[in-house]
């Protein structure tokens, strides 16, 4: 079967979040994301049937869903779970805000490891809780957790972490044993982990996602697992997301908390869902080596450019660029003006940097690239 990524399809009339912005500029949207590229067939045309129907009223999960979410984890990871553990939820953001608000007091501490995804910053202190930044720390050619510093920010009230696997904006797909340290961590202390694992579907280096509540029963106890189709299969905008939370005195805190706030999915958003894990997986396959491609691509240009570089990308289709070398102020807005939007790595507590999202067509990305930098063109 064969899937055409290469085809640019122009985004800039249909309200779409990422190309809105900049309609009236010549500029190329690189920055939140979403992907330029069509959504599996089989998504297509089961929301086209959805939609044939006609009605479209509060829904339920379809009956099948939760069955193919059971059979995803056990086979992908050999996690079983049971259908009631399951938590449907418009979003990834909404469920970091509502495990915020779900446990420990105000004032109480949520950890995170920096720089990361920026509603991982802004949900806490939403939620009344103070938020300690670890910076995660560099070995070789990535970065990894600091857990000694992990272990010197703990106090009595550390009540949740953070995890963002793998993560947004680095690039890691952590090893069973780097998550086995952070998870080691909160079961010593009593912490509840919110594990964000949306790109969990996007591995690109070929080795395991491991699910931080797969490394024994103490962990998944006490973890909140999130996951969507969201980014695999660019149904970001379908809002279709959930939890896997196997502690029922947890999931019932997480769903009081959530109680009159937040919606559940609709009736779309699952249709897409159901369809893009039961029928997508030939083209998920043939986007990770589309997207291995691209990286290959801009790892290259970006190690070549004086002033930039970056780390091979793991997971996920965005890259973070180094743009400390360089020396001007503001890389984002630099860039801007050469055309190209990325997104400011100071949102995501890394100042002199900039995230480049690389999933498009290649004639695009080549474009943006040449664009960054025309005195070396890419290939
Ligand atoms: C780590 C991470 N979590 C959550 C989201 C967004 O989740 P949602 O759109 O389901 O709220 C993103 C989007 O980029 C992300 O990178």
């Amino acid at each position: 079967m064969s899937f055409d990524f290469d085809a640019v399809i122009d985004r800039r009339n249909t309200d779409s979040l990422k190309w809105g912005l900049y309609r009236d500029r010549d500029v190329i949207p690189m920055w939140v994301a979403d992907m330029d590229f069509r959504s599996p067939e089989p998504v297509i045309e089961a929301l086209h049937g959805r939609v044939e129907h006609g009605i479209f009223g509060y829904a339920l999960p379809p009956r099948e869903l939760a069955q193919v979410v059971v059979e995803r984890m056990e086979q992908k990871y050999g996690w079983k779970i049971e259908p009631s553990w399951i938590v449907w939820l418009p979003g990834v953001v909404p469920a970091l805000n509502i495990v915020c608000r779900a446990f420990g007091d105000d004032g109480d501490e949520v950890l995170t490891f920096t720089p990361v995804y920026p509603p991982f910053l802004s949900a806490p202190p939403l939620s009344n809780k103070s938020l300690k930044t670890i910076p995660l720390r560099r070995e070789g050619n990535l970065y990894t957790f600091d857990i000694e510093r992990l272990q010197h920010s703990i106090s009595p009230r550390s009540r949740i972490l953070l995890l963002c696997n793998p993560h947004n904006p680095v690039g890691r797909r952590y090893s069973p044993e780097e998550i086995r340290r952070v998870t080691q961590m909160c079961v010593t202390n009593d912490i509840i982990l919110c594990s964000d694992e949306i790109h969990c579907d996007l591995v690109l280096d070929g080795g395991p996602h491991t699910p931080a509540a797969t490394l024994g029963p103490e962990v998944s106890a006490r973890t909140v697992t999130l996951m969507a189709p969201s980014k695999t299969f660019n149904i970001p905008g379908l809002s279709c997301a959930f939890a896997i939370i196997e502690n029922s005195e947890l999931r019932a805190k997480f769903n009081k908390a959530r109680e009159g706030i937040v919606p559940g999915v609709n009736a779309l958003g699952y249709a897409a869902c159901l369809a893009a894990y039961r029928d997508g997986e030939p083209w998920r396959l043939a986007l990770i080596s589309y997207l291995r491609a691209n990286k290959d691509i801009v790892y290259k240009f970006i190690n070549a450019v004086p002033g930039l570089s970056m780390d091979d990308v793991q997971a996920t289709y965005l890259a973070w660029i180094d743009a400390r070398g360089m020396g001007v102020q503001d890389p984002a807005r630099f860039f801007e003006a050469r055309g190209v939007t990325m997104s400011d790595g100071m949102d995501f507590g890394g100042p002199g940097h900039v995230r480049l999202n690389f999933g498009c067509p290649r004639k695009t990305l080549l474009e943006a690239l040449n664009r960054l930098n025309s005195s070396h063109p890419a290939t």
